[in-house]
């Protein structure tokens, strides 16, 4: 039933833009993307990298003052930092299920922190220090039939991101 672990390290800044870019690409209307990781682990880059590849040309900045920010794109972007939610019990007045039905994908920073309040599908993405300063590993967590069945997807995703970084 589990399936291995889907992970790449990135080797700067502009490489988790261009991963979170090319996983756009098999998000649909609905789906949500949490984004896990200490400060300055690179989800609002990768929320930026996200935004270009679904076709937001607005800059995308942190919305931490915000808690949402939303884009118009192919898709539309609902981008949330829960980071400054004092209680999980906050988090249900986000109104997350009207994003969810609104023809737009979800991404939300720190996600992980207000699990409980969640829907039992998104795409899980855990930002950690690389072996240097400007690399970071990337894990990516499948959670419901959803997102399982895209498992393949997301690994040949994952590769291409790959293949591209040893080339240049
Ligand atoms: N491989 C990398 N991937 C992503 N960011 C990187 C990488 N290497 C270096 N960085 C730097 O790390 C920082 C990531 O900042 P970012 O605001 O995206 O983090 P964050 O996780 O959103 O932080 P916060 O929790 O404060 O919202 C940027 O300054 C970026 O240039
Ligand atoms: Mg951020």
């Amino acid at each position: 039933m589990s399936e291995p672990p889907i992970s790449i390290q990135t080797t700067s800044v502009e490489q988790t833009r261009v991963l979170a870019s090319r996983l756009s690409e098999l998000t649909r209307a609905g789906d949500l993307i949490v984004l896990s990781g200490a400060l300055g682990a690179g989800k609002t880059a990768f929320v930026q990298g996200l935004a270009t590849g679904l076709g937001v040309t607005e800059h995308v900045t942190s919305p931490t003052f915000a808690l949402v920010k939303s884009y118009s794109g192919r898709l539309d972007l609902h981008h949330l930092d829960v980071y400054r939610l004092d209680h999980v019990n906050e988090a249900l007045d986000l109104g997350l299920a009207e994003m969810l039905d609104d023809n737009a994908v979800v991404v939300i920073e720190w996600g992980d922190t207000i699990a409980p309040v969640l829907p039992h599908e998104y795409l899980e993405i855990h930002l950690s220090n690389g072996t240097n300063t400007e690399s970071r590993l990337v894990d990516l967590r499948p959670v419901g039939d959803g997102w399982l069945a895209r498992h393949r997807a997301l690994r040949a995703v994952i590769a291409s991101v790959g293949e591209s970084s040893s080339g240049n």
